[in-house]
């Protein structure tokens, strides 16, 4: 019998759900040629809903994400919502709740992208950034003190726990060993003046380090890592970083890698349901034009069907996407591809047919 996975599909905001589509074909595709079956559940949330009935994320939506195989998302973000509102009651609330503790994004430069960095190419972009997802300063942890007073005061609290520390150390560790030959794992974090958080991450990626022989160890201070994901983007394998670290240098990378068309990533629980999505936004000016780069999104797909265990499914997306992005894309960005967001669907979905 071949394998089944129930995927629920958020398509979101702006032309989220027209991305998505792009990469349900490419993913329904996938899946009859290398025989497994996918099942599609549409959920209607982001924020045409909430401006509509004022839900966010309803426990009964949260209930029912929580039966798939996985999730795949488009976009939130919609600019008659104020910001923060959705951002924090759909994206964060579902890699809380779901304990999604990787976000895992791949920074690597296709054939035919242009980097905005000179003299460099495909052999030298090509990173993984291990991003703590589900604590730091993204817990929400602080207060105010005598608010709208001049004495007011603002605490924002960055939360470590050893056993959230260890388990994504050890994801970075695991796939700093089997992704490729280089196996070197950094850690970029802020020893020299955030010397609680750091003291207990530096202590525990030496503690672990020791259990993986094989895999080289660096460490490089969060703002220095930004001057070399510039200057040198070759010397990094995997990185391994904490949630508003990871937020920060996976923009940087983003756009070393040719921008928001082409990043995708996964927020990922490995014991449980993860999430798959484009990082960019839900580009609301651009909707229902069929003009959006649907790539990052179908890359989404790619990193979604390597999480179930569809390897070779996932690497013929990404050939495909690779081989598109060589042959018939002019730009990444919107209107600027030489064709529209389906027939860029359409090209991947038939080289890999
Ligand atoms: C991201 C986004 C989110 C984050 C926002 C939208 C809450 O910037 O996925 O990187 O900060 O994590
Ligand atoms: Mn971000």
């Amino acid at each position: 019998m071949s394998a089944k996975y129930s995927i629920a599909v958020i398509g979101g905001d702006g032309t989220g759900p027209e991305v998505v589509r792009e990469g349900i074909k490419v993913l329904e595709v996938t899946a009859e040629k290398f025989n497994f079956d996918l099942d599609f559940n549409h959920y209607d949330i982001g924020g045409e809903r909430y401006l509509k009935t004022g839900e966010i994320l309803p426990d009964s939506v949260l209930e029912d994400l929580r039966k798939h195989d996985a999730i795949y998302l488009g976009a939130i973000g919609h600019p008659s919502v104020a910001p923060g509102i959705l951002e924090k009651g759909i994206l964060l609330r579902m890699r809380f709740e779901l304990d999604q503790y990787v976000n895992l994004r791949p920074v690597k430069l296709y054939p035919n992208v242009e980097t905005p960095i000179k003299d460099k190419s495909l052999e030298d972009i090509d990173f993984v950034v291990v991003r703590e997802n589900t604590e730091g300063f993204y817990v929400g942890s602080g207060g105010f003190f005598k608010k709208d007073t001049p004495d007011e005061v603002a605490i924002q609290e960055s939360i470590n726990t050893r056993k959230g520390v260890e388990r994504l150390l050890r994801y970075s560790f695991d796939l700093a060993r089997n992704r490729g030959s280089r196996k070197k794992l950094t850690l970029c974090g802020k020893t020299n003046v955030l010397t609680y958080a750091w003291d207990l991450w530096m202590r525990t990626f030496k503690e672990l380090s020791s259990e993986y022989p094989d895999v080289e160890t660096d460490y490089a201070h969060v703002d220095a890592i930004c001057m070399w994901f510039v200057k040198n983007p070759e010397w990094f394998d995997v990185i391994a970083t904490d949630n508003m670290f990871g937020d920060i240098i996976t923009d940087l990378g983003a756009m070393i890698q040719g921008g928001m068309g082409i990043a995708a990533g996964g927020n990922i629980n490995p014991d449980g349901v993860s999430m798959f999505e484009p990082i960019g936004g839900s580009a609301p000016k651009y909707t229902g034009k069929n003009v959006i780069n649907p790539l990052a999104c179908i890359l989404a797909g790619s990193i979604m069907l390597d999480t179930l265990g569809q390897t070779e499914a996932a690497r013929a997306i990404e050939a495909s996407v690779s081989e598109t992005l060589s042959r018939d894309i002019k730009r990444l960005e919107a209107g600027q591809m030489g064709h529209g967001t389906a027939e860029v669907g359409d090209l991947v979905c038939n080289k890999i047919a």
